[in-house]
């Protein structure tokens, strides 16, 4: 599966770091990032972007807009926009495609591929709201970094498995880290 990851400056960057260590092995995945993305792993986590970026098969500058998943002719299966910040989700449902990463998505939307969005703030307001359910109506996947704690996680990395897991479960990958309830 051909994967296109995209992070940006919403909070939870250890997310985008688990999923691409959990898919690193099974899929191809291109990796583009916004700046305010590229600052919170450095503020969030001790890892170096560059070591994620040398996990990846693919690298694309987020000003490059010559870069092949610009176009809809370069095929990817899906993009994963995790964490994705209010800016970006209302430049998505409102069509603007300023950067790499907000015209990856356009395409994915065009083309009918799989658009995973993990939209992190809180509280939501009303635009918010209405771009994600906008966003819902054209087929976009609004996936929450809203962990649930059935699991009974004993650690952050527990809590962020859990969205990792329903991420790679969108993706039709049953392979995720996670609980299950009832098993
Ligand atoms: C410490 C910090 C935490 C932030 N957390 C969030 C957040 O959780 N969600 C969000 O939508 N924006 C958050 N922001 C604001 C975004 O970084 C800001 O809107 C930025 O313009 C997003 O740009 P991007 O979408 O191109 O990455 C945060 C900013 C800072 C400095």
């Amino acid at each position: 599966m051909d994967v296109v990851i995209g992070i940006t400056g919403a909070s939870g960057s250890l997310y985008a770091i688990r999923l691409v260590e959990s898919l690193v092995a099974q899929c191809r995945i291109t990796l583009v990032a916004s700046e305010t993305g590229r600052q919170m792993v450095a503020e969030e986590t001790d890892y170096e972007f560059a070591n994620l970026e040398s996990l990846v098969h693919e690298n694309a500058d987020n000003s490059d807009m010559a870069a092949p998943i610009c176009s809809g002719s370069r095929h990817f299966d899906a993009m994963v926009i995790v964490p994705c910040s209010m800016a970006t989700m209302s430049k998505i449902a409102c069509g603007i495609s300023d950067n790499v990463l907000t015209r990856a998505a356009a395409v994915a939307m065009k083309e009918r591929r799989k658009l995973i969005i993990v939209p992190r703030e809180t509280p939501l307001s009303s635009i918010h709201l209405e771009n994600m359910l906008r966003l819902s109506r054209e087929g976009v996947v609004i996936l929450p970094a809203m962990p649930g704690f059935y699991g009974c996680p004993e650690t952050v990395s527990d809590i962020v498995d859990f969205i990792v897991g329903r991420i790679m479960d969108q993706l039709g990958l049953e392979t995720g880290p996670g609980p299950r309830w009832g098993e």
